[in-house]
């Protein structure tokens, strides 16, 4: 078994990690929202004013932060004004992104802001640019927050909510360059800084670059970051297991190259964040520092449909693999957090990379949920210098073994996780704290063979457990890796 040496000083403190960086997205797309979140207050299924009790206390437990709604591609075709108001009353409309399906609109503005209190989450909605009005944006904003008296609150107090709703961010526009309107990074800047003018009261998060496109970005910081007018910038970035759109991959049904190439596609995000890093960091200067915060608002992997299942719902499952992608992103959001503010997964529940799958009344907690689960003591510590030597996995292709991120919180533990994406090699790893004056620890595990899945039949196949291979001797603690796991590691 190889041996890896690992340093950590406590004492080098280098950013503090936004909890958004653990943020999630929910669109009206499959069954993400519909029968994943919001269930209807008849149905038998046990709810809370229509909302799925056991998704509720799921996202309760991993102190969900941030929730980002209605989209995606579903929020530049999306009309607010269809969503508010009686049920019965509500337009119906085709969802032309998303399987063609009707949608009812029984879950809008209200369900949306009412959701985030019960879950006790911050709001991020995505306003329509591609094909709304800059009136009906600015309207939609004023409905929801304004606690003055104007025509769209007057509406809002009608349809039975008084008191405004906290709404702490607003994205203008999804994918402009795309399925957003098509747009140039010079067309879409001029159309922002437009849009951005007359929706206040938020933070505001223009679309930003299709993965590494260095030209939106540089085109957007250059014409739309000055004098406040964008608070973040987003990136969408998607890890395709062949690296094949036509023919991505199963989710299930994959070999030992396949998990190792969906890898090396993961950690694609390190460059990415490098490169775009640099580019926001050439509009800084010494009045305007890091303003603008790079918000990943859709990651993860996306793999092929379940045979069988509607190809616009995006349903698929979710593996150790999923797991390892979910841990190596994390790790980079937090060793990037001087720059990344706010991550999304896509998606919550029942599509892409779900944290939650739902059958009827049944539920499980994926892998990538547990991954959640074990990373939060990261949110709002310090981020501290670690290094670790690390071993490539393939000969051709970038993929390191092992991925890490070490934070001291406010009471001054230390979260250590650590992931091995070896199927081959388990280490040892040695590590030095200098400094550090730790007594206790105690760790947590989730691994098992790189296709393993819970299902509705084995919810529980994979789940982290206590784990005892992780010893503390004063500043030196020495870390068992097993092959394909991640663990999180306390120091009290
Ligand atoms: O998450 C699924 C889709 O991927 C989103 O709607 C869109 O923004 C992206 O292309």
């Amino acid at each position: 078994m190889a041996t890896l040496k690992m340093t950590i000083d406590k004492s080098n403190k280098l950013s503090k990690i936004n909890k958004n960086i653990y943020g999630h997205f929910s669109e009206h797309l499959g069954r993400c929202i519909y029968g994943g979140i919001y269930v209807g207050k008849d149905s038998p299924i046990p709810n809370i004013n229509g909302f799925r009790k056991d998704v509720v206390e799921a996202f309760k437990a991993i102190k969900l932060p941030v929730l980002r709604w209605p989209g995606g591609c579903f929020a530049d075709t999306y009309h607010w004004m269809d969503g508010i108001g009686p049920l019965e009353s509500r337009k119906k409309i085709v969802n032309i992104h998303w399987g063609g399906v009707t949608e009812d609109n029984s879950f809008g503005t209200h369900e949306f802001l009412d959701f985030c209190e019960l879950v006790g989450c911050d709001a991020y909605v995505s306003v329509n640019v591609g094909s709304g009005t800059i009136e009906e944006a600015a309207n939609w904003v004023e409905y929801m927050t304004s606690a003055n008296e104007s025509p769209m609150t007057e509406l809002r107090k009608k349809n039975g909510r008084e008191e405004p709703w906290k709404v702490k961010f607003i994205g203008i526009g999804n994918e402009n360059w795309g399925c957003g309107g098509n747009m140039s990074a010079e067309y879409y800047s001029d159309v922002y800084n437009q849009f951005q003018c007359f929706l206040r009261g938020a933070e505001k998060i223009a679309c930003g670059p299709n993965s590494n496109d260095i030209h939106w970005t540089d085109v957007m910081m250059n014409k739309s970051s000055g004098f406040g007018k964008m608070q973040g910038l987003s990136l969408h970035y998607y890890t395709i297991p062949t690296g094949n759109w036509g023919k991505k991959g199963s989710s299930t049904d994959f070999e030992k190259d396949e998990y190792y190439a969906s890898l090396s596609r993961t950690w694609y995000m390190e460059r990415i964040l490098r490169d775009q890093k640099a580019v926001m960091q050439r509009y800084n200067d010494i009045n305007s520092k890091h303003t603008v915060g790079l918000v990943v608002d859709e990651w993860g992997i996306w793999a092929d449909v379940i045979p069988g299942t509607n190809p616009g719902f995006l349903y698929q499952q979710n593996s150790m693999r999923d797991a390892m992608v979910a841990a190596i992103n994390l790790n980079l959001f937090n060793l990037n957090s001087d720059r990344v503010k706010m991550a999304n997964i896509a998606q919550v529940v029942n599509v892409l990379q779900a944290i939650i799958l739902t059958e009827g009344e049944k539920m499980v907690k994926t892998p990538t949920y547990h991954v959640f689960d074990m990373f939060t003591g990261h949110m709002e510590a310090d981020l501290v210098y670690s290094s670790v030597e690390n071993k490539q996995i393939l000969d051709d292709n970038y993929l390191p073994a092992i991925s890490q991120s070490v934070s001291v919180d406010a009471d001054g533990k230390m979260h250590i996780t650590i992931a091995n994406a070896s199927v081959d090699e388990e280490f040892d790893i040695d590590c030095v704290m200098p400094r550090a004056e730790y007594t206790t620890v105690s760790a947590k595990v989730l691994s098992g063979e790189f296709n393993a899945c819970n299902t509705f039949d084995a919810p529980d196949a994979v789940a982290p457990v206590c784990y005892d291979g992780v010893k503390l001797d004063g500043e030196k603690l020495a870390i068992k890796l097993p092959k394909c796991s991640v663990i999180s590691i306390e120091l009290a």
